[in-house]
């Protein structure tokens, strides 16, 4: 490393050194849409197989994936979901990929989730007894029952944590008091790999680096569709600056 960029790096104020290989210390994914045909993820299992053997070559051992559950969109639940999980778990094995897999999902914050909830209707967890719950928000505006079904969710045993936070730019012009509101109010945070490798907008990169530089980030996750966002990932994640900021953070990934 250059003597300029190492003053260049003090400036930043960080102290990852990027000239030492790299090897990736996160050992759990738990944000991915693979359960072919059920959302805008993967659509065929040969293509989720191909996806689970990038992320094996990347070092991970065990896979969580987290198909879409929206009262609009995609009505899933464990009815459909289960029953893929076994199929896939087969075309590992016939193949020979070395990777444990498994299932949860990703709740959006509306309607349908408040009254699953209201009515002690099983959903989708991970990381057993300690039941983390993965919910998304919309992109345009955040929803009215947000607090309420955060709240609900803690009086039934629940963990809320929120998928790409970074993502919700509505939260860009009052992110201090925002994020850390929803800090204190216990919810987990779950950073997107493909927003700190600068995959969506420059926005959303500098609202990373936010959550990262004040340690708000709980979980890191990769958020991969398609071929291309593992390929993304597999290509960037490790040679990116801030990625391995955040692997230095005090993550829950490898307790799941
Ligand atoms: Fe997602």
């Amino acid at each position: 490393m250059s003597f300029l960029s190492n003053i260049f790096n003090k400036n930043k104020g960080t102290d990852i050194d990027m000239s030492v290989p790299y090897t990736n210390p996160i050992k759990i994914e738990f944000h991915s849409h693979l359960i072919h045909g059920v959302d805008d993820g993967s659509q065929a299992i040969e293509h989720t197989l191909d996806i689970l053997k990038v992320y094996a070559d990347m070092g991970y051992e065990k896979v969580i994936t987290t198909p879409h559950i929206m009262s609009d969109y995609y009505k899933n639940g464990p009815e459909n979901i289960l029953p893929k999980v076994e199929e896939i778990r087969k075309g590992l094995d016939e193949r020979n990929i070395q990777i444990k897999f498994e299932a949860a999902a990703e709740y959006m914050v509306d309607e349908g989730l408040e009254h699953k909830i209201n009515n002690n209707e099983p959903l989708l967890t991970f990381g057993g007894d300690k039941k983390y719950i993965l919910i998304e928000l919309p992109f345009m505006t955040e929803p009215r029952n947000f607090k309420k079904v955060t709240f609900d969710l803690f009086m039934a045993g629940y963990k809320p944590v929120l998928a790409h936070p970074e993502r919700y730019l509505y939260y860009n012009q009052n992110k201090e008091k925002d994020f850390e509101e929803m800090v204190d109010q216990g919810i987990l945070m779950q950073a997107n790999i493909l927003s700190m490798v600068g995959y969506y907008s420059k926005q959303v990169e500098k609202a990373v680096e936010y959550l990262i530089d004040n340690k708000m980030i709980n979980f890191i996750g990769s958020d991969v569709h398609h071929i291309k966002h593992a390929e993304i990932i597999r290509r960037d994640a490790f040679k990116t600056k801030l990625y391995r900021k955040a692997c230095n953070l005090d993550l829950l990934n490898n307790t799941l």
